[in-house]
């Protein structure tokens, strides 16, 4: 068997094909192939939903043979267990999980099997219940027919014990994916997909910001969540603990009720280990996105703590924070001085401090040219909302496109949630961006449409989440700015 070894993660949505090749030409493996070999890696980055690729993989026999991980790492685990991939974890403790004890609990046989293979591999005997879980792989175009059968098959046989189930995006609005252009083929996949998570019990927020709409546990108590952005905000800026879980994981833990404590859940865990001092002002959303970007790419998996940013970020640039490191590097949690919960209230010992790094403009700016590989003048999409674009960000673009008409051509969607959408419908913004000729659009984003089969080839965004996906998940030319230079390039 080939053994191939990188000190890069992978991201497996994005890094990875339908035939495992890596194409990420920034990744030490490009250009090879993973199917049938012994993968060592770190461990997985990138999105939650990779679990999913993994198993797909190995459904039509392009998966490792074997998987070896640096660190336990819930998404190539699951991916891994589920695909019936061959998959080891040196440097876990051994534990041998009680199976009869879960059955206890009243989880079902098989599942209880999964959960204890699971908690062995995490090193861990100790169970939580799972009463906030927030599921991803919700999306169609992200689990394929292999994970739609999947879902079936767990939604004929179970349904959720855990109280608060809420869901991701998925791939299109579902009152209005007609107007979106979304092809009918998919729409019945995803129509049912969604009506697989309801009967099992999910409730349909259908956001990646259920913190923006009330639906979040409070500071330091545990949840299961998955989505790479809900898990970052939620460790870092509300002070609860979770684990950056996988799509497949938290669907089993939603089904058990209980899930694994291991990680993040144990306060020792959660100490920085990398000091990050930011030496130039910052200004918005798209500045605290390049920040992101930038810390995913040099931090490697460990949490850092940030220094001189120069004002208190709001809830947004919060919002493009997380979901950016999340994206381009691994990070569950980050410290800000002063502004989170756990550095703000001094609960996290800083003597573990192992490395010092500073972030100056020139790295931002660097950031910013290497997200931009598409031409403003050739533009035919713009999005906005990822995540989910908050009440004073529909605002905002509202405020900005008042009187002014798209040119013929540039589609405009502002993704968010169908609560936000609602409110934002009451106060009037999204008759002001209709009129403009620009769209709010609920339940799915950017990313998680099939965009790539809709017509669009250049895609302008403000995010640095969506500008690492859109060029090989989505097959886009990506213009990244800020809302303001992106829509002055698109108005009459
Ligand atoms: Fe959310 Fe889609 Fe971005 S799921 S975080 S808007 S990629």
């Amino acid at each position: 068997m080939v053994i191939l070894r990188s000190s890069e993660s992978i991201s497996w949505l994005d890094d990875v094909d339908e035939t495992g090749q890596v194409i990420n030409p920034r990744h030490e493996l490009f250009g090879k192939s993973i199917a049938g070999t012994e993968l060592h890696i770190p461990g997985s980055s990138g999105s939650t939903v990779g679990s999913d690729r993994i198993v797909n993989l190995a459904a039509r026999g392009h998966a490792p043979a074997r998987i070896v991980l640096g660190r336990p790492d819930p998404i190539a685990m699951w991916g891994a267990i589920l695909g019936r991939i061959d998959i080891e974890i040196p440097g876990s403790p051994t534990t041998t999980v009680d199976r009869a004890k879960l059955r206890t609990l009243g989880i079902d046989d098989e599942i209880a099997e999964l959960l204890a293979r699971a908690a062995e591999l995490l090193g861990t005997e100790e169970f939580v219940p799972a009463d906030h879980v927030q599921v991803a792989g919700v999306s169609y175009k992200t689990i394929t027919e292999t994970g739609l059968e999947l879902r079936r098959s767990f939604a004929k046989r179970y349904r959720f014990r855990s109280p608060n189930v809420t869901i991701n995006p998925a791939g299109m609005d579902l009152e209005d994916w007609e107007s979106m252009g979304v092809p009918g083929d998919f729409a019945e996949k995803q129509r049912e997909v969604i009506e697989l998570y309801l009967r099992m019990g999910a409730t349909p927020t259908i956001t990646c910001t259920p913190y923006l709409i009330g639906s979040m546990p409070p500071p330091f108590t545990d949840a299961f969540l998955s989505e790479s952005s809900v898990v970052a905000y939620a460790n870092s800026v509300l002070g609860v603990r979770t684990n950056r879980e996988s799509g497949l994981s938290t669907l089993l833990y939603a089904i058990a009720g209980y899930g694994p404590k291991y990680g993040l859940h144990r306060a020792e865990n959660r100490a920085p280990r990398v000091e990050v001092r930011v030496e130039c002002d910052l200004h918005g959303t798209v500045d605290f996105g390049l920040l992101g970007y930038r810390l995913g790419e040099v931090v490697q998996g460990r949490i850092p703590y940030l220094r001189g940013i120069n004002h208190r970020p709001t809830l947004e640039e919060l919002k493009v924070l997380s979901a950016a490191g999340a994206a381009s590097g691994s990070i569950d949690l980050f410290h800000i001085e002063g502004v989170t919960p756990e550095a703000a209230q001094r609960l996290v010992p800083l003597d573990r401090i192992e490395d010092r790094i500073s972030v100056d403009r020139a790295s931002l700016d660097e950031v910013k040219r290497s997200l931009n590989t598409g031409r403003p003048e050739e533009l035919d999409l713009v999005t906005f909302g990822c995540p989910h674009a908050s009440l004073n960000e529909v605002r905002e673009i509202a405020g900005l496109l008042d009187g002014r008409k798209l040119r013929a051509g540039v589609r405009l969607w502002v993704c968010t949630s169908r609560a936000v959408k609602d409110l934002s419908a009451k106060l009037g913004y999204v008759s002001t961006i209709e009129s403009s000729g620009g769209h709010v659009v609920a339940d799915t984003c950017m990313v998680v449409a099939p965009i790539e089969r809709m017509g669009p080839r250049t895609t302008a965004t403000n995010s640095g989440k969506a500008a690492k996906y859109l060029p090989r998940f989505c097959r886009q030319n990506v213009v990244f700015d800020s809302a303001e230079e992106i829509i002055a390039r698109v108005v009459m």
